[in-house]
């Protein structure tokens, strides 16, 4: 990119403004006076320092990813393989072997899903988005899929959807539950308490043998994507998210 770019990209002024900047001797680049408005740099490893303060470039970026059963929600392990090894794995298969061109140690996943859980996983190194996403304030509605082991009664459903004790000091908050068959469902909870869906089925009675996240705010899994793929989001679903 150029620098002229970069400078306007980081707001540090409008693209005159940043050109009087440069030709001032103003700016610096890894530590390096630069005057020419078109030297070219790279945006994803360069620092640039302007009035004593430093900046980086650092784009967002959002992946969706089919969470696969036996991988654990964390950025890395000693032991088990995490979701940022098969986000690297899988994005290095899309990039031809590279992992260039993403800030690949600041992506991290949004929530988390147990070893056992597959589906719909956010990753991204946008924070504040994160954050919001995961405010207990904002109740975001997370959607599954369950399967249990023993048969849906309507009590128990209803149970679900008024709230129930899971050892916390408050009911959960209501839910919304579509049976789908004898043993299967779909739950939407606002709410994301250690291992809630589970304890919640286990409030009433039922074990969870199978559990898939759909869907979260505006984001929805779909059928392409397969368990263990990873996609970069649309800009869309990146607005929807915002929303
Ligand atoms: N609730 C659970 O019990 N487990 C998950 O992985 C997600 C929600």
């Amino acid at each position: 990119m150029r620098i002229d770019r970069l400078l306007c990209e980081l707001n540090i002024g409008s693209r005159s403004q940043v050109k009087e900047l440069l030709k001032a001797g103003q700016v610096t680049v890894d530590g390096i006076i630069v005057k020419k408005a078109d030297t070219q740099v790279d945006e994803r490893k360069v620092y640039i320092q302007y009035r004593g303060k430093e900046y980086r470039y650092q784009p967002f970026v959002y992946f969706l990813m089919n969470k696969p059963a036996g991988v654990i929600t964390a950025t890395r392990d000693e032991k088990e393989k995490t979701v940022l090894d098969l986000f690297k794995e899988q994005y290095q298969q899309m990039h031809r072997g590279e992992l260039t061109g993403i800030p690949v140690q600041d992506i991290f996943p949004v929530g988390r899903l147990d070893k056992d859980t597959v589906g719909l996983l956010l990753l991204t190194n946008d924070g504040g988005l994160a954050h919001d996403l995961l405010s207990p304030k904002k109740h975001v509605e997370k959607r599954y899929y369950v399967r249990t082991d023993k048969v849906l009664s309507e009590r128990m459903l209803e149970q679900l959807e008024k709230g129930v004790d899971i050892g916390e000091k408050e009911l959960t908050l209501p839910s919304k539950v579509e049976k789908e068959s004898q043993n299967t469902c779909f739950i939407t909870i606002t709410e994301g308490k250690y291992h809630q869906v589970k304890r919640m089925f286990a409030a009433v009675g039922l074990q969870v043998t199978y559990l898939k996240r759909i869907s979260m705010g505006g984001l929805t899994l779909d059928d392409e994507l397969k368990e263990g793929q990873i996609r970069e989001l649309t800009e869309e679903e990146v607005n929807e998210l915002y929303a």
